[in-house]
């Protein structure tokens, strides 16, 4: 599905103040399909933009566009719940999404909440739990009985159960081990082939923006900075520099072996994969 923002600020009441655009009058597009990174530093705005796709943050000016359902003020009730069923959001802390009092009741609140019968959410359940790498047996304890870990993939267990067009991942690789963030990443991007889904993940970690994104967003004090394919950022010296952006291992040992060599590779590589061509290509290896 479609995404586009036109002009949207957006900015958290605090009792009588009103912080001051946290999104700041921001202008985007995403095709569908798209895998997009979203990165910046901390407090950029990274959560706050993700929440105005999904209605849980309301553009205070501009317009947010997912699919054909527009929400700006005055707001509609239904569009927002549109939205909701369209936009599956995994949030940066998934203690905050989960609720229920048993892994099951959690996981089928969605599609009951969106008319699926009883029993088919709760095959959509197991089938989901499954699918994040938990055992059946976990659908009946407290989600707050849970390790980190666990939390996580039952939150994304719930939002994959209503079936969302959109995917919105805040880190959802925080609280795994390596492992266990290796497998779910993995999982997403499978899941977002499979479906063609429209995907837009935040992360700190580029070695998963060059392994998973063929966009990426940079955004500062609530702006869009840049906006390019992943490639285009990972060959962009200045940029990386100035904002302090760590360069994908693959690319650092390229520019190594580049320096040391004297020979330039045909392409930029932001996988081992693709250095391994690269190489070939050139008779390095
Ligand atoms: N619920 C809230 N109420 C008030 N202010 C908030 C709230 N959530 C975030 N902010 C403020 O909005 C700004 C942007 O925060 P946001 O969480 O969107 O940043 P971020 O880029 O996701 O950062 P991080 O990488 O640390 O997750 C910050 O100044 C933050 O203090
Ligand atoms: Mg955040």
């Amino acid at each position: 599905m479609q995404i586009e923002l036109k002009d949207v600020s957006a900015n958290y009441q605090l009792g009588p103040i009103r912080k001051q655009n946290i999104v700041n009058s921001v202008n985007l597009r995403i095709e569908s399909g798209a895998y997009t990174a979203l990165i910046g530093r901390t407090g950029a705005g990274k959560s706050s933009l993700l929440k105005t796709l999904n209605g849980l943050l309301l553009p205070t000016k501009g317009s947010v566009r997912v699919g054909d359902t527009i929400i700006k003020a005055p707001y509609d009730k239904e569009a927002i719940r549109k939205i909701r069923k369209q936009v599956g959001m995994a949030f940066q802390f998934p203690e905050s999404q989960l609720f229920a009092e048993t892994v099951e009741k959690d996981i089928c609140f969605g599609p009951l909440n969106f008319g699926v019968p009883l029993e088919e959410a709760k095959e959509i359940a197991k089938k989901m739990i499954e699918l994040v790498g938990l055992e059946a047996s976990i659908l009946s304890k407290s989600p707050f009985s849970l390790s980190g870990g666990q939390k996580r993939r039952v939150a994304i267990a719930g939002i994959l159960a209503m079936k969302p067009s959109v995917l919105v991942l805040d880190e959802p690789g925080a609280g795994l081990d390596p492992q266990g963030k290796k497998e779910i990443m993995s999982l997403i991007s499978t899941w977002h082939q499979q479906e063609g889904l429209t995907t837009i993940l935040v992360t700190h970690d580029m070695e998963d923006v060059a392994l998973y994104a063929d966009q990426v967003i940079l955004m500062d004090q609530g702006k869009i900075i840049k906006y390019e394919k992943t490639k285009t950022i990972f060959s962009d010296w200045d940029l990386l520099e100035s904002w302090g952006i760590e360069m994908p291992q693959a690319r650092r040992y390229q520019m190594k072996i580049e320096a040391e060599t004297g020979i330039k590779l045909p392409k930029i590589c932001l996988t081992l994969e693709e250095l391994a061509d690269a190489l070939v290509s050139v008779g390095l290896v």
